[in-house]
């Protein structure tokens, strides 16, 4: 057997020649970044805000948006004519199964460095408990963290609904506590308030989903958290 048959059967001959143009590749590769959650980030226009942020920090041609969709069913018209419409937004879905049966494989198919998300909507909507809501969260943040030992995450207050708003407030309220008591240098989790201040008249088009107004709201509430884990996670990468 030869010398590199040997190395190649460990699988080292390409480790040795590939190392530094993979560490090359690591640091040009773009920051990526899954919004992730139900209609509400599928079928709304924050998504399109946000990158509009991303755009104006200089920071458009260093990230992409990551998901298995790629779309934009509002025909949101952002500043930005080509932002990223990737986005694992999933109308009428609930956080309990996105948890116990698909994450895993999202994050497999598209891997990510920052996970920003907003669920439970559809669980209350089916009746499920604020306790089995907190543990699919819990759930997701171990899925996250077994993809990605550094993800970053930003978890969102729910936006309010006109009707049936109790246990939307009960989740909330879990929310802070939840996060701290999960919170950890590696991978830190930070909440993103789209609750205060929402008008569920105004902010809402049709009681559940954001105006126009309502996305400029999310998206004032997320994007300034999204941009320090941007400049955070460039800097640990010494870019
Ligand atoms: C998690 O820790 C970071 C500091 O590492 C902090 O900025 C953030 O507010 C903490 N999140 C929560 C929910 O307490």
């Amino acid at each position: 057997m030869h010398f590199s048959s040997i190395l190649s059967a460990l699988g080292l001959v390409s480790l040795a020649l590939a190392g530094p143009v993979q560490v090359a590749e690591r640091q040009t590769q773009k920051l990526r970044i899954m919004p992730l959650g139900d209609s509400i980030t599928e079928i709304t226009c924050w998504r399109a805000f946000v990158w509009d942020q991303l755009a104006q920090a200089g920071l458009a041609d260093r990230v992409q948006y990551v998901g298995s969709q790629n779309s934009n069913p509002q025909g949101c018209r952002p500043n930005t004519p080509n932002w990223d419409q990737r986005h694992e937004g999933h109308s009428g879905w609930l956080a309990i199964d996105i948890a116990n049966n698909y994450l895993a494989n999202w994050l497999r198919s598209t891997p990510a460095d920052i996970v920003m998300f907003m669920l439970g909507t559809n669980d209350v909507f089916r009746g499920r408990s604020t306790n089995d809501i907190i543990n699919a969260y819990t759930r997701m943040v171990q899925i996250m963290r077994a993809a990605n030992p550094r993800m970053k995450i930003i978890v969102d207050l729910v936006i309010p609904l006109s009707f049936n708003n109790g246990p939307i407030t009960q989740l909330n309220a879990r929310i802070p506590e939840w996060a701290r008591s999960l919170n950890t240098t590696e991978s830190p989790i930070v909440i993103a308030d789209c609750y205060t201040g929402f008008n569920a008249g105004s902010d809402l088009r049709d009681g559940v989903h954001p105006s126009l107004s309502g996305d400029r709201l999310i998206a004032s509430r997320v994007g300034p958290l999204l941009l320090n884990y941007v400049r955070q996670a460039l800097e640990e990468r010494g870019q």
